[in-house]
């Protein structure tokens, strides 16, 4: 199918992948995920058409519940037209079964079977693990063992792969019995957001960025994944991960990653994933005094009164979770060595923003006499992942007038201004890549083992101490031990 053409900027541009003939079945169909994502991502590959010709929705979970009842809830889920709906909803059925119940087992083969005569699927599988982690490794050894002899099957687990390495190597010895790795995609969303796929790009499909994208040109990198939300009920998985392993250990260290690799080869699954994962291999452990965590006390978001972390339903009055995480890390490779990459992250902070920005050192002189150097500001190149998509480079230009007086301006891009289109979600583009086989945009293994042994170091290390949380309150941008680690380098974190 043609995008809507009224773009010059989109003219030409045919978007037509077509995947095979499949059956998804989703694990954990009536969680949150499915029906705030995955469903609103099918609607929608539905309404472009970009689904397969024959495309079968299998839903399962615990939860009694008639193919017609599944249909329902899902269709209030996402703004249904009716006529895309009906192509979904012909194709969909609902499997109530506990996930290690042999003899219903039986009955999703049964249904799954039946699918293949009645829509044509061919054996195809794409089973979506979006169960509670703790459900994994039961659903891997249920449908590896069910493996149909006719066609392909892949395997999308959610994250949190593990949650230490030793987790998430045994969790991928059970995988390993069934899939192999070309089988299995790891979801990071993150690398589904058009924004993150935008920073390759910049880099590598213009001529002068990758010049000075390195120690000698650029001063430091400031990640920003900043929520104003908290942590929305999920009290339960919450307090087992915390910031640092429900955003810092995989979407935080992937942005790190695309933004410090070297060009790829190509845009294969492996040339990207090997150069990812040499950037995740040469990070430093970071020392104590370059993390800081910190945990929200009650506060005014949004003009709005919010209680504090331990306030929250099911959350311990004691709890020692961390709701926000800030890291000085190194990248300790010839590009980047001693250019310090700052991370922040946290919930219920003062405004929604993620953000990439690639600071570069000032510069040398200043031949206007009534500047010193410290008052010409740096060049700034910021990504905008979210919200305002785009990016926007920050110069310094004359103020019109008498006398040489600098300020700084932006350059920007805006996506919903040069596009006049809305940006895709990350799941619409993660499920399709998913069926087509495309692993580019997924986690493999040796990444996740990196990122976790950094974070294990980094947890280890809190063993040693109990930081006095709440000490931030909510609104705010986090705790003053996180400003105090940048001014320790003569720096300050970014406001817009
Ligand atoms: C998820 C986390 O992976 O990412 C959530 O589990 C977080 O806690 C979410 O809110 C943020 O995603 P996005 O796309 O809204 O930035």
């Amino acid at each position: 199918m043609a995008i809507a053409q009224e773009n010059p900027l989109l003219e030409g541009l045919q978007i037509r992948r077509a995947p095979d003939d499949c059956i998804l079945v989703i694990f954990g169909a009536s969680g949150d995920l499915t029906k705030r994502k995955l469903f609103p991502a099918l609607y929608s590959l539905a309404y472009r058409r970009l689904l397969p010709e024959h495309f079968a929705v299998v839903g399962i979970s615990r939860t009694e519940e008639t193919d017609d009842e599944f249909r329902d809830r899902m269709k209030e889920a996402v703004q249904a037209h009716s006529r895309v709906w009906e192509l979904l909803a012909s194709g969909m059925r609902y499997v109530a079964m506990d996930f290690a119940d042999d003899e219903r087992e039986d009955r999703l083969t049964e249904t799954l079977t039946e699918l293949d005569e009645e829509r044509g699927t061919g054996g195809n599988r794409v089973y979506y693990l979006a169960t509670p982690p703790g459900a994994f490794e039961t659903v891997v050894r249920a449908v590896g063992k069910r493996r149909s002899a006719q066609g392909w099957a892949r395997l999308i687990i959610e994250k949190p792969f593990g949650r230490d390495l030793a987790s998430a190597r045994q969790l991928q010895k059970t995988i390993e019995e069934f899939f192999e790795e070309r089988e299995v995609f790891r979801i990071d969303h993150y690398l589904g957001k058009e924004t993150v796929q935008n920073m390759l790009a910049l880099r590598f499909a213009n001529g002068i960025f990758e010049p000075i994208w390195n120690r000698q040109f650029v001063d430091h990198i400031q990640i920003t994944v900043a929520e104003t939300l908290g942590i929305e009920g999920r009290a339960g998985y919450y307090e087992q991960a915390g910031a640092v392993r429900d955003i810092f250990q995989n979407h935080m260290l992937q942005l790190v990653a695309i933004t410090a690799m070297e060009p790829p080869i190509d845009f294969t699954a492996d040339s990207v994933r090997n150069e990812k994962v040499k950037v995740l291999r040469a990070m430093h452990t970071p020392g104590p005094k370059s993390v800081v965590r910190g945990q929200y006390g009650r506060g005014y978001v949004e003009g709005e009164e919010v209680p504090g972390y331990r306030e929250e339903q099911d959350v311990d009055p004691n709890s020692m979770t961390e709701t926000y995480v800030a890291a000085k890390l190194y990248v300790d490779n010839w590009r980047w060595a001693d250019t310090p990459f700052y991370l922040r992250t946290g919930k219920r902070l003062a405004r929604r923003e993620t953000t990439i920005a690639i600071q570069f050192k000032r510069a040398p002189h200043p031949p206007f006499e009534e500047l010193s150097a410290e008052r010409l500001k740096p060049n700034v190149l910021i990504v905008h992942v979210q919200p305002d998509e785009g990016v926007s480079l920050a110069i310094g230009v004359k103020v019109p007038g008498q006398g040489m007086t600098i300020r700084t301006v932006h350059m920007d891009f805006l996506y919903g201004g040069a596009f006049r289109t809305g940006l895709p979600e990350a799941y619409e583009r993660l499920i399709l890549d998913a069926m087509l086989g495309d692993a580019t945009l997924f986690t493999r293994i040796d990444e996740v083992e990196e990122q976790w042994s950094l974070v294990d170091a980094i947890v280890a290390a809190w063993a040693r101490d109990r930081p006095a949380f709440p000490n931030y309150s909510a609104g705010t941008w986090g705790p003053t031990a996180a400003d105090e680690l940048m001014e320790r380098d003569g720096r300050a974190w970014r406001q817009r």
